[in-house]
């Protein structure tokens, strides 16, 4: 049987890359997938495309995540739609490559915001909901830099330690409660970020976005008795490291 079937999944950062390989997994066990992405709706309309070919049913929210007010008003709609929530991946986030004493202080707010508040607050607008699941899952997308210092990358490197700490106070606090929580730590995974950030790389020997969304496929899938608190994904070392 297929226990996920028609459960409600939350993607954040759905309109590329990881985002959308994920809902596009979720997809395919029939999951109704709320996608909530960027300003650019067309991305998030692309990643509904995708969801409903693989046998899902995508619902979008478009808008600007570090926005509290975009959170406060859209999860009440989401609810009204879907009324109920089961599996939250908090996976939006932003990358900034410039030497330390080159990266002002508004830069490293709005990836503070991104890739630190909008999952610490979007999770908790939605725990009372998870709450109520018989198989709630959290799934926070951190980086290899949560564990490691990369040059020209301190404010990123910073803000993922930082969600990282975050992922695991929240599963301790939160597995009596039956709610799974997990840290997925990927390598270099070829997405726009990366393109942006490092366009003299190829896909050569990179993670694929799909690569990632099997682990969280891995996740929902297996709740026994061995829980699995953080998965970290390294690529073959082909090319020179990365975001
Ligand atoms: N690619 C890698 O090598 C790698 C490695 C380790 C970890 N990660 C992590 O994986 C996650 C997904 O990244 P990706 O590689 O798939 O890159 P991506 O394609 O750039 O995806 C990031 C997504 O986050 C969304 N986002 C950013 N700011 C937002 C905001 N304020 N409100 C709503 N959505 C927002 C972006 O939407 P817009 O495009 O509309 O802004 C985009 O869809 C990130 O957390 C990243 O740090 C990536």
């Amino acid at each position: 049987m297929n226990e996920l079937k028609n459960k409600v999944a939350v993607v954040t950062g759905a309109g590329g890359g990881i985002g959308r390989a994920v809902a596009a997994a979720l997809g395919k066990e029939g999951m109704r997938v709320v996608l909530f992405g960027g300003n650019d709706n067309s991305k998030l309309m692309a990643t509904a495309s995708a969801v409903r070919k693989s046998g899902g049913e995508p619902l979008v929210f478009a808008g600007d995540l570090t926005d509290m007010n975009f959170i406060s008003d859209t999860v009440p709609k989401v609810l009204k739609e879907t009324g109920g929530i089961d599996v939250l991946i908090n996976n939006a986030g932003k990358a900034f490559n410039a030497a330390f004493e080159d990266t002002p202080a508004d830069v490293f707010d709005k990836l503070f915001a991104i890739n630190v508040k909008v999952p610490y607050f979007l999770t908790q607008k939605l725990l009372p909901y998870l709450k109520k699941s018989d198989r709630a899952e959290i799934i926070n997308v951190c980086s290899v830099v949560s564990h490691a210092g990369y040059p020209m990358q301190s404010a990123y490197v910073a803000s993922k330690h930082a969600l990282l700490g975050f992922t695991k106070s929240l599963a301790a606090e939160l597995y009596e409660k039956n709610i799974r929580v997990h840290a997925i730590c990927p390598g270099g995974v070829y997405t726009d970020m990366v393109k942006v950030a490092r366009p003299d790389l190829s896909d050569d020997g990179m993670i694929k976005p799909e690569e990632i969304a099997d682990i969280v496929m891995f996740f929902l899938k297996n709740r026994g008795n061995a829980v699995i608190d953080e998965i970290c994904v390294h690529r073959v070392n082909k090319q020179p490291f990365l975001v």
